[in-house]
């Protein structure tokens, strides 16, 4: 079975294509390249001995779209990764990541449309819950507005997915994954996450300021109403999340689904602290990372983390891998990248 994945060669683009190549399925890559690098083509081959197709097309041109979704309309189903992702910077150019993401969206959807493929699976975050109004935040928590246009984005998707899914058209069915905090890397070290510049998030901003790319880490706030001060989140491993997919695909295409729009969060179910983060990455790789305590990141949260008790009743899925195995894949995935394929 043929599956097109958008954003398919990003950071859990990657990591989902390796899980759905080794289980079975053929995969069709469309991405702009705009936050990823070609040769991860290269790499997946190396560890799964298969190459996915691949395109270089922008989403949001209708016609190179479309005529890759012509070549590739015996898929039957869609993931739907590609997206700009950083929130902060979404608050600054608001407009063309709303054009991005939007745009991209309503392309892919006219597309499925035209080729006639039934099913999708679409990339969505914990920021749709806006802020969290209990603990652990389950599916059908209250929403608030998001603080970015990014949150703001995937908001409006699910609104427009689920419209669409209602509505007569060749799209039948989809489910909502709504993943936690995605960090590490394939245990091969050959895929993870590189981002481009001063990285937003903390993990890369760990390994970059262990490896000496940056002088020291800035903790953000350390008089939360938490065990330690520091805020806590619900740190999910990227493999553990592309083992997901897999099973909501399945889902999809064995006709499991119970409604035609399913939604499901995506977490360990557990929460860690920055300190403890940091603490962990330390032991696990023996290697000291410079930080310093500084003010409260404005719209940050104290604390989030995922009920994901549905996932596991409905999907057969939970997170498998550990906060140790996390910091550690991450590591020996920024020494890959800075000896083998930082230009
Ligand atoms: P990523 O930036 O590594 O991957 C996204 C890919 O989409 C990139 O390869 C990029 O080049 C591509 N892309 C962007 N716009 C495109 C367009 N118009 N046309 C074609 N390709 C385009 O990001 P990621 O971390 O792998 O995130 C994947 C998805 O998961 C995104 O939708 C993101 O919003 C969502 N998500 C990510 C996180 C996270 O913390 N990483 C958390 C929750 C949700
Ligand atoms: C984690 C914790 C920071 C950087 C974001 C998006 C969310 C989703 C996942 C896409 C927080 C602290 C961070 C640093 C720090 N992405 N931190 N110093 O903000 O929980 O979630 O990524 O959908 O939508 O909002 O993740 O990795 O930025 O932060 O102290 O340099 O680390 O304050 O407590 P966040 P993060």
């Amino acid at each position: 079975m043929k599956i097109i994945v958008t954003g398919g060669t990003g950071y859990i683009g990657s990591h989902t294509v390796v899980e759905l190549l080794k289980a079975g399925f053929e995969v069709a890559i469309i991405d702009n390249l705009y936050n990823s690098e070609e040769s991860v083509l290269d790499r997946i081959e190396t560890i799964t001995s298969k190459r996915p197709a691949f395109e270089a097309i922008d989403l949001c041109d209708n016609e190179a779209s479309l005529s890759f979704f012509r070549k590739h309309q015996d898929a039957v189903a869609v993931i739907h990764f590609a997206a700009l992702k950083a929130v902060g910077e979404s608050v600054k150019k608001a407009i063309w990541y709303y054009e991005n993401n939007l745009g991209s969206t309503f392309n892919l959807f006219k597309c499925m449309n035209d080729v006639g493929i039934p099913s999708i699976i679409f990339s969505s975050s914990a920021t749709i819950y806006g802020k969290y109004p209990e603990l652990p935040v389950k599916e059908n928590s209250p929403k608030f507005p998001t603080s970015s246009p990014y949150g703001s984005s995937k908001q409006m998707i699910k609104t427009i997915l689920k419209d669409t899914i209602i509505g007569e058209n060749e799209i039948k069915n989809g489910i909502s994954l709504r993943y936690f905090n995605p960090i590490g890397a394939h245990e091969s070290a050959l895929i993870g996450e590189a981002p481009k510049g001063i990285p937003n998030n903390l993990l890369p901003y760990i390994t970059q300021t262990a490896i000496g790319l940056r002088d020291s880490l800035s903790v953000f706030g350390a008089d939360y109403d938490t065990p330690d001060g520091t805020a806590v989140r619900d740190y999910i491993h990227v493999v553990d999340l592309a083992h997901a997919h897999v099973k909501a695909l399945q889902r999809l295409v064995n006709e499991e689904n119970e409604t035609d729009y399913e939604v499901f969060n995506i977490g360990a179910g557990k929460g860690y602290s920055v300190l403890q983060v940091i603490e962990a990455f330390e032991r696990m790789n023996d290697v000291k990372v410079n930080y310093k305590i500084s003010p409260r990141r404005p719209g940050d949260e104290p604390m989030f983390y995922a009920d994901s008790t549905l996932a596991q009743e409905k999907l057969n899925w939970q997170a498998e891998l550990n906060i140790d195995e996390m910091v550690a894949s991450a590591w020996k995935w920024e020494a890959y990248y800075r000896e083998h394929l930082q230009k």
